[in-house]
């Protein structure tokens, strides 16, 4: 584990669940932690627990979707342990499920801002920190299953995990001349609290689907909490970023799904390839053959 050792990373969303699991196992293995979340009263608990496994710790508010507050957690994570090697961004919300009509826009903006925005400021702050010593480092993004594949009735989610994974593919190639790894965890559904992320939405703590009367949050409830064991993501991260991955998957029962998208969208390549439309001298060269 010397790669770790003696490193810090900065963890968002690390008070419970899958950021708590990636900060115990990246702690284990010799790593400072910076542990952040917009939940003071649980992030505190959750620095007791890593602190009692003897790990260095260091607790923040942060709400990802600040860019100043991200700015004040650099500052404070510096001054404690001088440098920053990895960023794990994983502060996330599931929204509220539902169909098109019921996703108005307070709803998006929560969502955006906090599992996109929130990833984009995380970079945005903590990259050049990481630059800045030259040593290299490692940037992980927490998107999910559905960056890949439909979730009907999650849109808001959906588009935010899509998009987390093509940033990160994007920032894989623009910080490989600074030795930054960047990876992105794909998980499927996992036993946390994220049924229930309505308790961290801006301006009430009441979820929408109560409100609205949708039952649709019960069967997601039902579905997250029969899911994976928090303690096994966490142990795959570290293992994934030993083995440099880009895509970190922990559930391989959705290879089939994932592939049968793959299938389709070269099936549309071919299609494109026939029309009599698109012949070479139509087609400009790839400008980034990645
Ligand atoms: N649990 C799953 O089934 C699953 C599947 C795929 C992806 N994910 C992703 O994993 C990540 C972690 O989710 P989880 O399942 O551990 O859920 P969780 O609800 O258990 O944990 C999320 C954490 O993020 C914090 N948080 C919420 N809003 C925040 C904000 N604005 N700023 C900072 N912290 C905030 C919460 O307080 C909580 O501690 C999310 O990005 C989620 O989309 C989860």
């Amino acid at each position: 584990m010397q790669q770790f050792e003696g490193k810090t990373v900065v963890v968002s969303g690390g008070a419970e669940g899958i950021g708590l699991s990636i900060a115990r196992a990246m702690g284990r293995r010799g790593m400072n932690v910076v542990l952040t979340d917009i939940d003071a009263g649980q992030l505190e608990v959750a620095r007791q627990s890593l602190d009692a496994e003897g790990i260095a710790v260091q607790a923040l508010p942060l709400d990802v979707a600040s860019l100043d507050e991200w700015r004040t957690v650099a500052e404070q994570a510096i001054a404690r342990f001088g440098k920053v090697h990895m960023l794990v961004n994983n502060a996330g919300v599931g929204g509220t499920a539902g169909g098109i009509e019921n996703a108005d826009e307070r709803e998006w903006r929560w969502v955006v801002d906090v599992n996109l925005m929130g990833v984009a400021f995380g970079a945005q702050v903590m990259v050049p920190l990481i630059k800045a010593h030259g040593e290299g480092g490692w940037l992980v993004n927490v998107a999910s299953m559905a960056g890949f594949g439909p979730l009907p009735n999650a849109a808001p989610y959906t588009a935010t995990k899509a998009a987390v994974v093509g940033m990160s593919e994007g920032w894989r190639m623009e910080l490989a001349p600074d030795n930054i790894k960047v990876s992105v965890l794909c998980p499927g559904f996992v036993n946390t609290r994220i049924y229930d992320s309505g308790r961290n939405k801006p301006g009430g703590e009441l979820a929408d689907a109560q409100v609205k009367g949708d039952d649709m949050s019960a069967v997601i409830e039902s579905v997250v909490t029969s899911g994976m064991d928090v303690a096994v993501v966490g142990e795959r991260v570290a293992e994934a970023l030993l083995a440099d991955e880009t895509y970190i998957f922990t559930h391989p029962n959705y290879r089939p799904s994932v592939k049968a998208r793959w299938q389709a969208v070269d099936a549309a390549f071919e299609r494109a390839e026939q029309s009599p439309l698109l012949a070479d001298d139509v087609v400009p060269d790839l400008p980034f053959a990645g």
